[in-house]
């Protein structure tokens, strides 16, 4: 068993990011990003610094938004509108879930196509399906570089995604069929989920649920990945995958934390920085 290791292949993709974002600001353009937050959730918090973070790292510009939770759709909307048209912002993001009152379909759907970071919008989904697309949704493409770095190959080989979410489990699905893979999408009303989850030659999760995945789901040798990020019994991090008793009996696994999470991150500076070229005309 090899364990991924998410955070060194996450560095290079951010290497890479910043050593082409420094040939940018060489022609006098300099990639930016706004965040948009609303309220206080603790978990949104951490991700959002971890974004600002990589923006540093990666040399870019960003501003963040912490929006109050009594934010109204309205005022959301023309905090959208204005970035739309400010020339410094090339990528917009507002961080997921919102709170109730507010409905983030509207707010996606506001997001002009071209600075749509997270791909989030029906253009970009709907770009992805027929595979001209300009930006990847950041998990999936990140999960599609993990399995990359492991050297195994994916054309021919069964793949099995558990969870259909539209963020993660549906263009993961539609990123590996790309690659060539069978795909089967698995879900909360699958019957025999275990009979499909053992066939898998690449197994992903992205169902939220803590250590869903045990050993007997797992076919021998399989690449497994991890979306999730829950906490346990203990209140300790965990992912979706019984990791301590699976990883034996897989060829590549991811951890949590340390896996698919700071993928997330470094595929979102890529998208900024593909914005950046396309809003400039630049190759
Ligand atoms: N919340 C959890 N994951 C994501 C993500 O990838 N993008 C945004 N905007 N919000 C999220």
């Amino acid at each position: 068993m090899n364990i991924i290791d998410g955070k060194a292949v996450s560095a290079a993709v951010k290497e890479q990011v910043k050593n082409e974002c420094d040939g940018l600001k060489a022609k006098g353009i300099t990639p930016g990003l706004a965040v948009i937050i609303v309220g206080d959730d603790p978990a949104s918090q951490v991700y959002v610094r971890n974004k600002e973070r990589a923006c540093e790292e990666c040399g870019f510009y960003s501003e963040k938004y912490a929006l109050p939770e009594n934010t109204t759709q309205e005022e959301l909307n023309a905090l959208v509108d204005r970035l739309n048209k400010d020339s410094r912002i090339n990528g917009i993001l507002c961080q997921l879930p919102l709170p109730k009152h507010l409905d983030d379909k509207e707010v996606i759907n506001r997001i002009d196509p071209i600075k749509d970071v997270d791909a989030f919008h029906p253009v970009n989904v709907g770009a992805i399906m027929i595979g001209d697309y300009s930006f990847l949704p950041c998990t999936p493409a990140g999960v599609m570089e993990l399995i990359k770095s492991t050297g195994v190959d994916i054309s021919g080989k069964k793949a099995v995604v558990i969870g259909r979410s539209n963020i993660v489990g549906k263009p993961m699905a539609m990123l590996l069929l790309h690659s060539n893979a069978t795909v089967e999408i698995t879900h909360s009303k699958t019957a025999d989920l275990k009979e499909v989850t053992k066939t898998a030659d690449i197994l992903v999760a992205a169902i939220g649920k803590a250590k869903f995945v045990t050993a007997d789901m797992v076919k021998e040798g399989a690449v497994v990945i991890d979306v999730g990020m829950n906490r346990d019994e203990n209140g300790k991090l965990c992912g979706d995958v019984d990791f301590e008793n699976v990883k034996d009996k897989c060829s590549f696994i991811t951890p949590v934390p340390g896996g698919v999470g700071p993928m997330t991150i470094s595929m979102l500076m890529r998208n900024t920085l593909t914005a950046a070229k396309i809003q400039n005309d630049i190759k």
